[in-house]
């Protein structure tokens, strides 16, 4: 969403643009020691990797969950190097029908990792397919049509699928029963942010010093992917100061600039907030109206801005609708909703 304040318009920082793709390719860690905090989540892959290559197999099915821009796909990517297979990569809403998944299973290799992102999207005859696939390496084809139609079995080579979702409730048992091991990202310490950026602003040949680096991490929503894009528009206005260094004062500057807040929050989530705020008293508000009411999608919405903010404790998911705390109305600094049948 772009966001036009005076006659500058600027990109929310929470939001990804599509261009942003390539540079974030490559900032990704290739190794699990290279991959900064979740540290449970590392001790356990990593055995479950040593495991399988002790034995010489291909890794169990692994699937990863949590918000977006925490590192779903650069363990794919970690997966498939630490196993030395070869990475294949889909997602939900690409592989249209069955056919089109039938195709990438029977052109694996043995050890090969297929990684499906956002696979909550898959389609119910597509996600079929899958089933045989991820238990017995098996894949049932109908061939022909008509009467003259046979059902083929086809053995598949050892491999082992990757998946990623932001929405675990939205997956089948089936399929979640399938994967041998599921993986909680949990947001990041401002620690573990600090750490992704010292390393990342080597990588883009760019000096920032310790007090502009906490900047960036304490406003980074906990997301190493908007740390990175920070550290990138920050980067961008010391160039345009013809400067190769970020400094406290540049990072406070920019950041201001930006509109992005101490916590981290943007213009589009104060828009979010101010919105629940006024328009629907701090709600309980459906998800549908408060899309509506603030013209955004509903999954970024769900998938975005209320992660970080439940998080931060600004808003809560009721059964009746979305409501906004106390806490986010100070933040606000507008006056308390006081109601009769208060949550709080
Ligand atoms: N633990 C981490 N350590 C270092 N960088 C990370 C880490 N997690 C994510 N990143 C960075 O954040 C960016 C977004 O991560 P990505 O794997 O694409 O997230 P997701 O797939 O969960 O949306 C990547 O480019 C990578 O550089
Ligand atoms: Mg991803």
């Amino acid at each position: 969403m772009a966001i036009t304040r005076g006659d500058t318009t600027v990109s929310d920082p929470a939001l990804q643009p599509i261009e942003e793709e390539r540079f974030e390719s490559a900032l990704r860690p290739k190794s699990l020691s290279d991959f900064v905090g979740q540290e449970n989540l590392k001790k356990n892959l990593s055995v479950i990797l040593g495991a399988s290559k002790k034995r010489s197999e291909p890794a169990p099915h692994l699937l990863f969950y949590g918000p977006p821009g925490l590192g779903k796909t650069t363990l794919a990517g970690i997966v498939a190097t630490e196993m030395g297979g070869n990475l294949k990569i889909s997602s939900g809403p690409v592989i249209e029908k069955a056919g089109d998944l039938a195709a990438l299973l029977s052109n694996l290799e043995e050890g090969d990792v297929l990684f499906i992102d956002e696979i909550h999207r898959l389609r119910k005859p597509v996600e079929e397919i899958l089933y045989s696939a991820m238990e017995d390496f098996t894949l049932d084809l109908i061939v022909g049509k008509g009467p003259g139609a046979r059902s083929m079995r086809l053995q598949l080579p050892i491999f082992t699928l990757v998946a990623a979702t932001t929405r675990l409730g939205n997956l089948s048992s089936p399929l979640r029963d399938r994967f041998g091991e599921n993986f909680r990202l949990d947001f990041y310490e401002p620690d573990h942010l600090s750490a992704i950026v010292h390393s990342n602003a080597e990588k883009l040949e760019v000096q920032i010093t310790d007090r502009a680096r906490e900047l960036v991490s304490r406003c980074s929503r906990g997301t190493p992917r908007v740390a990175n894009r920070l550290l990138r528009r920050l980067r961008d206005f010391a160039h345009v100061d013809q400067k190769n260094d970020i400094s406290s004062s540049l990072a406070e500057k920019s950041l201001e600039q930006m509109g992005v807040d101490h916590l981290g929050l943007t213009d589009g989530d104060r828009f979010f907030l101010t919105t629940l705020a006024e328009k629907f008293s701090g709600g309980p508000v459906g998800l549908s109206t408060l899309a509506a009411a603030t013209s955004e999608e509903k999954e970024t919405i769900e998938d975005i801005r209320e992660p970080f903010l439940m998080q931060l404790g600004f808003l809560v998911r009721t059964p009746k609708g979305r409501v906004l705390t106390p806490t986010a109305f100070e933040h606000l600094g507008l006056p308390v909703e006081e109601k009769k049948d208060s949550l709080f």
